[in-house]
């Protein structure tokens, strides 16, 4: 049997502009989705919190709506990669809740492409890992950026350059406080929303997106000079409400927060529900107090430098 893990997340800038070719900042934290795989009959069978399913290798890489979907798709591009087959036995257990924007998705890709690909004696690289949990993220959802997948891999706090293919490993060091709204999500929906938003009106959201662009860089600059990021964190919320993804629950908990003393606080992943995230050098226990008093929990999580690993 081969145990791999990897990290959750929070993306501390640039959601959904990053779809679009800007940068996206984003931190791997110390709470992992862990896959044990081992080679077993002749059927794929997968057990998680979430569910469970078991399917003959004929079926592998039929259309699945299901929440086992990027697991399956992980294990189809592993069997084409290494481009043999067999009956597997896989079990996932996580410590980031599915479908809250703390990246559990990419995390489960990431950790089973690991898993399998070592059980067939594959060494891939951690850029080929990387790569294949976007492609992981691009078929199952359709659009995706490398965010999820390259932080899930390489851990740490990453700049992601999209469109040239580059993520940049930053040291930063941030005290942040991750309020959950206990919404579950489609990152996809949200995707197409402002896609749809987009269409419409291109003149109005493209320099919206352009401006989270720019905030991002500028965040990267004053990260590397430990400067403090709390207005740009504010800018850039306001920026994700005006494409529409907020929630009145999300910007509860953010002013709530601020009000508090957060530096700064704003929605993180696709939005929609999911998770905000506050900074929060002083006055901790005063913000993680005002998130829950909105009616969020408070996930207290450390940044992690720790990326895909087997266990
Ligand atoms: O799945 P989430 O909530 O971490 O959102 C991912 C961030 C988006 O920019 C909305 C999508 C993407 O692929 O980068």
């Amino acid at each position: 049997m081969v145990s791999a893990s990897a990290p959750g997340k929070v993306i501390l800038f640039g959601e959904h502009a990053v779809v679009y070719g800007e940068p996206s900042l984003v931190a791997g934290i110390d709470k992992r989705v862990y896959v044990d795989a081992e080679k077993k009959g002749d059927r794929i069978s997968i057990a998680s919190d979430v569910g469970s399913s078991s399917f003959s290798l004929d079926e592998i890489g039929l259309p699945a709506q299901d929440e086992l979907r990027y697991v399956k798709k992980a294990v189809e591009l592993v069997f084409k990669r290494v481009d043999k087959r067999t009956g597997l036995e896989i079990n996932i257990t996580s410590e980031v809740p599915s479908a809250s924007g703390l990246g559990s998705s990419a995390s489960v890709s990431v950790a089973t492409i690991l898993a399998v690909s070592k059980l067939f004696d594959a060494d891939l690289t951690l850029k080929e890992i990387a790569e294949l949990g976007h492609r992981v993220e691009l078929e199952v959802q359709g659009a995706a950026s490398p965010t999820d997948s390259s932080v899930a891999t390489f851990g740490g706090v990453l700049f992601i350059q999209p469109t040239e293919k580059k993520v940049d490993s930053i040291e930063a060091d941030l005290s942040l406080i991750i309020g959950y709204t206990g919404v579950e999500r489609s990152t996809k929906v949200l995707v197409e929303r402002v896609k749809s938003l987009r269409d419409r009106y291109p003149g109005i959201v493209d320099p919206i997106i352009q401006d989270i662009g720019r905030l991002t860089r500028e965040a990267r600059t004053r990260l590397e000079r430990g400067d403090d990021v709390g207005d740009l964190m504010n800018v850039n919320h306001g920026l994700l409400e005006a494409l529409g993804v907020s929630t009145e629950q999300l910007s509860r908990a953010v002013h709530a927060a601020r009000d508090a003393g957060a530096r700064g606080a704003k929605l993180t992943g696709a939005g929609g529900g999911g998770c905000m995230i506050a900074l929060a050098p002083n006055h901790q226990v005063e913000v993680t107090r005002a998130i829950e008093a909105s009616g969020c929990s408070a996930i207290r999580a450390s940044l992690s430098r720790a990326g895909v690993r087997i266990e």
